[in-house]
């Protein structure tokens, strides 16, 4: 048998084998790693998109915290995984904004992943500690520039989306402000509640409940409107804040070389998952929804997150803030 005709017969096999192989996955618990604290915005997220895809995968997906470094030591765990469909990474906009912010990643952001699909886009908020002295947004801008040495600035790590949004607000004001960094803004809110902290920017999946009970004060929504859940707080643009809109989309992925038999059953579980009437009223509740069924897809995410790497790279550059 000629050596070509060897080794198409190998290739076959291989193929055969690998479809045979995972022909039944997921066969035990699925990690899903979140690079941020417990209890946070992206740990909301994750929890409510793991428990509904768990029911369609018929295999438990466990939600692991690995904070720290803005997110890029989660998505570094991920990166460097086994990629076997068993090890997952919901990460958001931070994946693209630290292809910039860390000259010296872990991790090739563009090699080291596959795909599954965008989840969601989150608005942002403005807010501080409840007995904050500013009654608005022009109150708030006009004194933390009087304040700039002394106000403190809670996110949760450079490459974070509080640590953007705040980063995008002191450019707004031309105002350098005193930053504190968490594992997550989950600690941080925390922090807030309890007055070690003045302000933050932050999703509002993790703002809405305590807005809502009135334990923090809000100054504005990073959203293009309004959003119904908060019908008399305005934009940031409305607000005064001309042009400042972020949204914190989210994606899924899988370390690079993952079985795209595996890839395909977690992104049939996504697009299911962001139509389950329970993680739809629960987005609904805390300002966002899922992404449009088109956009669970892998070319989706991949697009995004080169789109992204792209926009925001001059915005970093501009700023000239790294995290090495
Ligand atoms: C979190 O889950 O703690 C947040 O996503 C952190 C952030 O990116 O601001």
């Amino acid at each position: 048998m000629s050596l070509f005709r060897t080794l198409l017969a190998a290739t076959a096999l291989a193929a055969a084998f690998a479809t045979t192989a995972y022909a039944d996955y997921p066969e035990r618990t699925i990690t899903m790693v979140v690079p941020f604290s417990a209890g946070g915005p992206t740990d909301t997220v994750a929890r409510l998109v793991a428990e509904s895809m768990s029911k369609d995968l018929g295999q438990q997906i466990v939600v692991e915290n690995v904070g720290g470094a803005g997110g890029t030591l989660g998505a570094g765990r991920v990166a460097s995984a086994d990629a076997d469909g068993y090890t997952v990474l919901l990460h958001h906009i931070g994946m693209a904004t630290s292809a910039t912010l860390y000259r010296k990643l872990a991790y090739d952001t563009l090699n080291a992943f596959d795909y599954v699909g965008l989840v969601t886009e989150v608005p942002m908020t403005i807010v501080a500690r409840k007995d904050f002295e500013p009654a608005d947004l022009k109150g708030l801008i006009d004194y933390v520039k009087a304040n700039k040495d002394t106000v403190t600035v809670a996110n949760a790590g450079i490459g974070a989306a509080s640590h953007l949004c705040g980063m995008l607000f002191m450019s707004a004001i031309e105002t350098p402000l005193v930053t504190v960094p968490y594992k997550g803004t989950g600690p941080a809110m925390t922090d807030l509640l309890g007055g070690q902290v003045d302000i933050m920017c932050d999703q509002t999946t993790n703002t809405t409940k305590q807005i809502q009970g009135g334990t923090i004060k809000a100054y504005a929504v990073t959203s293009p409107e309004r959003l119904a859940i908060f019908p008399d707080l305005p934009t940031a643009a409305e607000a005064g804040l001309k042009d400042f809109q972020v949204g914190i989309w989210h994606g899924i992925y899988v370390p690079k070389g993952t079985p795209a038999e595996a890839t395909d059953k977690l992104s049939a579980a996504l697009k299911k998952a962001l139509k389950d009437e329970n993680v739809v009223s629960r987005f609904a509740e805390l300002g966002t929804a899922p992404s449009p069924e088109a956009d669970a897809t892998p070319a989706a995410l991949k697009a995004k997150l080169e789109s992204e790497i792209a926009r925001w790279k001059p915005v970093i550059e501009a700023a000239g803030q790294y995290a090495d």
